[in-house]
């Protein structure tokens, strides 16, 4: 037999080779103890004295090849899964299609919102989830006998620590008041906790965004503008906006803010309980004594800020009615953002 073509022919068939059983097949072919190789072994005595020793040469050559395309095979069969191996791969069967994943609608809106300020020179700061009593209620001129103070408002963590869930981004104010000077404008988007007992509008964890701005004489007007240009941009151009005089601690004079209800453009409906309102948010000039706490001089400094709830613009913008429709990571509601 010519050495030659058989060592073609090896090289050929191993590469026809693409399951375990294939590979018994070709070792026994050619290496088992009745294989070809072994039979040239065998025909080495019967060949004429001057060839033998080379012809041996040549076949013990091509079986030590041979050894190691099996052992390569072997290899790189045991590195494939095990449905290519078993030689099953039907590739006219359709494929599983694999769901391309999107954000969260809630991030959609914060990132819409933020981007909206950050257009208008606001940075985006972020704080932490947990809180001293001090940043979340203290420094922002929340009296000790407020009842958001009470444990039934806050999730306290550890009393004798004075460390609590923060139930609003407020104190983040605190924060960037105290490690920077003015002029400031930021926003800050995060998670907020209060012990409401769940329902369609009551969550016992949401989301809040913070803004506020501080410099020498900044004005009642310029908050009106900034949140102005925000609920158009998020509303559309023909959105109204009011004031509504309210109170909080942190600012003086304080203001809700409404938009003329979306669903109804202001006539009045059920979704604004007849009032063609909506309350998107609180605001106002914040308060000299959270200056004094951050140690501005309020003599110096003026500046606004607001607050809003995420879960509440989300649902206005897209329609949603019930808050726990966020969180129940229902994909049939997911999708549809
Ligand atoms: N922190 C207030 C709240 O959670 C909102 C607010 C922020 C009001 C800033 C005024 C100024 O209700």
């Amino acid at each position: 037999m010519d050495i030659d073509s058989l060592k073609t022919q090896i090289d050929s068939e191993i590469q026809g080779v693409d399951s375990p059983e294939k590979l018994e097949e070709f070792r026994v072919k050619f290496l088992g103890r009745k294989g070809i190789l072994a039979q040239l072994t065998s025909s080495i005595p019967s060949l004429p004295a001057e060839e033998r020793s080379a012809f041996g040469q040549q076949v013990n050559a091509l079986k030590n090849r041979t050894l190691s395309l099996v052992a390569e095979k072997q290899k790189s069969l045991a590195s494939q899964p095990a449905r290519l191996t078993a030689g099953i791969v039907d590739i006219s069967m359709p494929g599983i299609a694999q769901d391309l994943g999107r954000l969260h609608p809630l991030t959609q809106v914060t990132e819409e919102i933020c981007t909206i300020f950050q257009g208008m020179g606001f940075s985006v700061v972020e704080g932490p989830e947990i809180e001293t009593e001090y940043n979340n209620f203290t420094g922002l001129n929340i009296p000790s006998e407020h009842p958001s103070r009470d444990v039934f408002d806050t999730f306290y963590l550890k009393y004798k620590d004075r460390l609590l869930l923060r139930s609003h981004t407020s104190p983040v104010q605190i924060r960037v008041m105290k490690s920077r000077k003015p002029p400031l404008a930021v926003i800050v988007p995060g998670r907020v906790y209060r012990p409401d007992a769940v329902d369609a509008s009551h969550s016992f964890m949401f989301h809040q965004i913070e803004g506020f701005m501080v410099d020498e004489e900044i004005k009642f007007s310029d908050l009106k503008g900034a949140l102005e240009a925000f609920v158009k941009a998020v509303f559309g151009q023909e959105i109204k906006m009011r004031f509504r005089p309210h109170f909080f601690p942190f600012t003086e004079p304080s203001a809700e803010v409404d938009i003329s209800c979306i669903i109804c453009k202001g006539r009045g409906c059920s979704v604004c309980a007849r009032k063609g309102w909506l309350e998107i948010l609180g605001s106002g000039m914040i308060h000299p004594n959270v200056f004094k706490h951050v140690g501005y001089d309020p003599k110096k400094y003026t500046g606004f800020a607001f607050g809003m709830g995420i879960e509440r613009i989300a649902m206005l913008k897209y329609g949603i009615n019930d808050i726990r429709l966020f969180f129940e990571n229902d994909l049939r509601f997911l999708k549809q953002f």
